[in-house]
Formats: structure tokens, sequence, C-alpha cells
């Protein structure tokens, strides 16, 4: 029986939000395997805010996804077919995946294949969040990048989204006084009181600044910064002399289509260290994974997820991102594992 797999490829390169007139949703034939090829059941796509800037035609880390490609995307399957040495029948894999049902693993391309323990201690959903790449991002970014102490106050920005709510708790387990920024109440609430955040501010309030400087009346020795804009502004205004800036991500730049020119003398003025970071550049995942599993397993930080269903729906789900509607790691289940 012939398998069919729908992709989307990206048609038009969006301006602002994303939307499913900016895909093709086509449905093609999967193509008989040959030597070395594994075929993997996409069940999960990873709905990260950098999808947005590889639909742009702008400098950034990797090419942009060209106009007719399938959109890229990190996600985890199941090998549903092989005639690959390296893959059998039933191994579970991250990857690039792509949005669309089916992916090739092709052992004779460059590719980014990971495979997993067949039977995670995790749901497959936490390897894509507190135990996968947001985790990796998160702890990399608080032990090496701008690594907080005992007593210092930690300010995490998207204090409640997949990496800031991971980094926040690894804060606290570092002895930090950790303090969330995120959009809305109840958002504040799930951090201080679900997540053992010290304290957390509504960017979306009125009185934001104020509220930031009363919960960080010793200033601010550690900034992980997720979101940049006004919000980061705000943040390097508390720093101590000397504090460090582990810079994650400028989220509120992604889906304006611009860089945005911003004043950074205060970096001077306070004498910052600022340094950007991408996890991927750390080849020694393992150790990272195995101290996130272990946390997680054992009950010391707390892993959350959104789950959205529904490869078409792919496009508008990662608006949630942009538009503050997960809570943890946004995932799109494509297909159940049975
Ligand atoms: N350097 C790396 O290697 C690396 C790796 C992974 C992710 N990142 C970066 O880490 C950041 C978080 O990514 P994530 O995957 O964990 O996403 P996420 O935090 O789960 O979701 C994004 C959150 O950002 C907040 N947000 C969106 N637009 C905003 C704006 N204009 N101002 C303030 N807050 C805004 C929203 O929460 P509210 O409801 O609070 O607004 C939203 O829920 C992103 O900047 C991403 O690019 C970097």
């Amino acid at each position: 029986m012939t398998v069919m797999n729908r992709q989307l490829l990206l048609k038009t390169r969006p301006e602002g939000l994303v939307s499913l007139d900016n895909f093709d949703l086509r449905e093609v034939p999967v193509a008989e395997l040959a030597d070395g090829q594994a075929l993997v059941r996409v069940l999960y796509l990873s709905m990260d805010p950098t999808n947005r800037v590889w639909m742009s035609d702008i400098p950034q880390y990797m090419p942009p996804v060209a106009i007719g490609e399938v959109m890229r995307s990190l996600g985890l399957g199941r090998v549903v077919a092989s005639k690959s040495k390296h893959y059998a029948v039933g191994d579970l894999v991250q990857g690039l995946v792509g949005w669309q049902d089916y992916a090739l693993i092709d052992e004779g391309k460059m590719g980014y294949w990971v495979k997993l323990p067949p039977k995670p201690p995790v749901a497959l959903p936490t390897l894509l969040g507190a135990c996968g790449f947001s985790g990796i991002t998160a702890y990399y970014g608080l032990t090496e990048i701008a690594p907080v102490e005992a007593g210092e106050t930690l300010v995490v920005s998207a204090a409640a989204g997949s990496v800031g709510s991971i980094a926040g708790q690894i804060g606290k387990l570092r002895g930090a006084r950790v303090v969330g920024i995120a959009g809305g109440a109840e958002k504040c609430r799930h951090l201080v009181e679900d997540l053992g955040f010290d304290a957390a501010v509504d960017y979306k309030a009125e009185d934001f600044k104020q509220q930031l400087a009363a919960a960080t009346p010793d200033g601010v020795h550690v900034n992980f910064e997720n979101v940049g804009g006004p919000v980061m502004r705000a943040v390097l205004s508390r720093m101590v002399n000397g504090g460090r800036v582990a810079l994650c991500g400028l989220i509120a730049n992604y889906a304006s289509g611009g860089r945005p020119s911003d004043d950074y003398s205060v970096i001077i003025v306070k004498r910052l260290t600022v340094r950007g970071f991408l996890a991927f550049d750390y080849k020694d995942q393992a150790r990272a994974v195995q101290d996130l599993v272990g946390w997680v397993v054992g009950g010391k930080i707390k892993a959350g997820e959104t789950i959205a269903e529904g490869l078409e729906n792919a496009p508008t789900v990662l608006n949630r991102l942009f538009q503050g509607s997960n809570t943890g790691k946004l995932v799109l289940r494509v297909a159940h594992d049975d």
C-alpha cells in the first residue's frame, strides 16, 4: 500500500504572524527506501521561536528555509521502515524532521539525527522541552555562559515559557533569588506557586518597572534574556555593576521582520558582560540531559508542556509563541505513538 506524506512547504515569507496561506500543503507518496535510508513517522514537532526566524530572509545562524522547501523543524519520531545499518524499526529518534508526516534519514547526506532510548524515563514531549533543547539551553546558559551563584539575584524573561521555566528552576537549584518576568497574572502566579520562583513580574502591567524594582531590591546579578526590547532594557537598568547577561533570545524582534536598533549604552555604564550563545554549539549534551532527566524524574524541577494537535495547524500553533498562549514547552502532536 502506498504511504502518503503530507508536507507543509514554505510558499511566501510571512510578515508579522504566520498563516496557513504562507504554505502549500501537499500530499506525496513516500518513495521506496534505498540502501542506507530509514523512514521516520513524525510524532511531535517542536514549536520554536527560531522557526519564525528561519522563515525570514535575514542573516541568521542557519540558512533561511527556501521558498518551496518543507518547513524546517526539530521533532521526534519512530523509525517505521529501514534499510539502514544504524537505525532499526521501532527506534525513537530526534532530528530536523520538518513539518511533515514522514521524514527520511539518509546516511549518505548530512543531517541532524539523535537516537533516543526506545522507552525514555520521561514523556515524549518532555524530551523536546525540559529534557531536550530548551533544558539544555537553560542549563548551559546558567552554568557556562553566565553562571549564577548562591545568593545572587537572577532575572529570567519569558519565564513561563519552555527555556525560561527551566532556567528559573535551575537558578533556584543553584541557590539564587529568582525573579521571573511573564505576561499576565496567571503566568506570574504559576511561576511563584507552582515552580517556586521567589517573585514574578508582569511585563504587561502599567507599573512593570516599579514591580521589577520591588522584586530586585539588591539589583540584578544575572539576566537570562529571552525577550529583548523594552523588557530587556528594564532589566539591564536594574543590573549591578559588573552584572552578567546570558543573551539567549530576542523573541520580541522575531515576528517584526526587522532588526530594531537599540540603545545599549547601559552595557557600558554598568560594565556588563553580555554573552550570546547557541545551545547547539554544545556538543556534550549528554551531561546536561543526564542532569535534567535526573532533576525531572527526582521532582527537583517541573516540566510543563502545552500540546497542540494536527500537522495542518502548525503555522497557527507557532503563532502562540508570539501571542503568549503557551506555558512551558509548546509541541504539536502529529501522530500518536502506538
Ligand atoms: N540561544 C539558543 O540556543 C536558544 C535555544 C532555544 C530558545 N532560544 C530562545 O529562547 C527564547 C524562549 O524560547 P522558548 O522556546 O522557550 O519559547 P517560550 O518561552 O516557550 O515561548 C515564547 C514566550 O515568549 C513570550 N513573548 C513572546 N513575545 C513577547 C514579547 N514581545 N515580549 C515579551 N514576551 C514575549 C510569551 O510569553 P508571555 O506570555 O510571558 O508574553 C511566549 O509564551 C526565545 O527567544 C528563543 O529564541 C534560544
